[in-house]
């Protein structure tokens, strides 16, 4: 997640440059990110708070904390959202979506915020979008008033638990004999985050990507997921999706990716 010495030598430069008042908000994917798959321990959690806090001098700067996949947590870790470390809303305004907790085409979210936004983000919402789906807002109110959420939550990990082993363990047999690879189990989410040998570049336009989607799989090219500024763009770098595709599909592509990997290192 999100290192909070980077988040303040940022801004600090800001800062220095005159340019503080134009930062409005930090966004955070806290939990199992996408694209990362990372979880943002408390301690970093706290020290955000309290940058956030530090550096609202010519206004308030938000902490946005998309919580879209907190409740996909495989290991039942509990995590607290994190409006527990600004339990009062000072500064914390908390997103959320039904898309990967329920349903993904039932488009309803949720939002929890600071009192002097409510009215103001209603008004701009309404003329974005001029209002959510009616029937789907009934079908997840009776949803959540039977107390029917958990129970589909907890049939989603199961499920999703398995297509993440899928991925892992075909990982551990395809590219763990591969030097220079490396991957996390990110315990929860729709990802997992690859890196592979600093020669290979995973863009569209290159023979890695070409030679996977020859061999049948497809993949998201990490390049996309950098800032323009700040952390050096790592081109060698893969968003591998667990989310779509049966655990035997799964298992499939990463063969595939591994063997394009292996031609294309074996002519670089
Ligand atoms: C971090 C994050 N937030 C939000 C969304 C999308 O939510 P919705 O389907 O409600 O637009 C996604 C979808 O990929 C996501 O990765």
């Amino acid at each position: 997640g999100m290192i909070p010495e980077s988040l303040d030598d940022a801004l600090s430069m800001l800062k220095k440059r005159g340019d503080l008042a134009r930062v409005k908000a930090i966004y955070l994917v806290p939990y199992f990110d996408n694209p990362a798959g990372s979880t943002l321990t408390k301690e970093r959690a706290g020290e955000i708070h309290e940058i956030a806090n530090r550096y609202s001098e010519h206004n308030k700067i938000y902490v946005v904390t998309d919580e879209a996949y907190r409740l996909l947590d495989f290991n039942q870790t509990a995590q607290p959202s994190l409006w527990a470390g600004d339990r009062n809303l000072n500064h914390t305004i908390v997103v959320g979506t039904f898309s990967k907790s329920y349903s993904p085409g039932i488009r309803v979210g949720w939002g929890i915020l600071p009192p002097e936004l409510i009215t103001p983000v209603n008004d701009v919402k309404g003329n974005i979008d001029f209002g959510s789906p009616n029937i789907n807002q009934y079908i997840m109110y009776e949803v959540l008033r039977n107390g029917w959420l958990q129970e589909h939550v907890s049939k989603l990990c199961d499920h999703y638990q398995q297509k993440q082993n899928a991925m892992l363990d075909a990982l551990d047999e395809h590219m763990s004999t591969i030097d220079h690879c490396s991957w996390w189990n990110p315990g929860g989410g729709m990802y997992v985050w690859l890196t592979l040998p600093e020669i290979i570049d995973s863009a569209f336009d290159k023979p890695l990507y070409q030679a996977t989607k020859q061999a049948g799989a497809m993949y998201v090219p990490g390049h996309y997921c950098f800032p323009k500024q700040g952390e050096p763009v790592q081109h060698n770098t893969i968003r591998l999706s667990f989310g779509q595709q049966t655990p035997a599909k799964i298992a499939e592509g990463v063969k595939c990716l591994a063997t394009a990997v292996n031609s294309v290192l074996s002519i670089a």
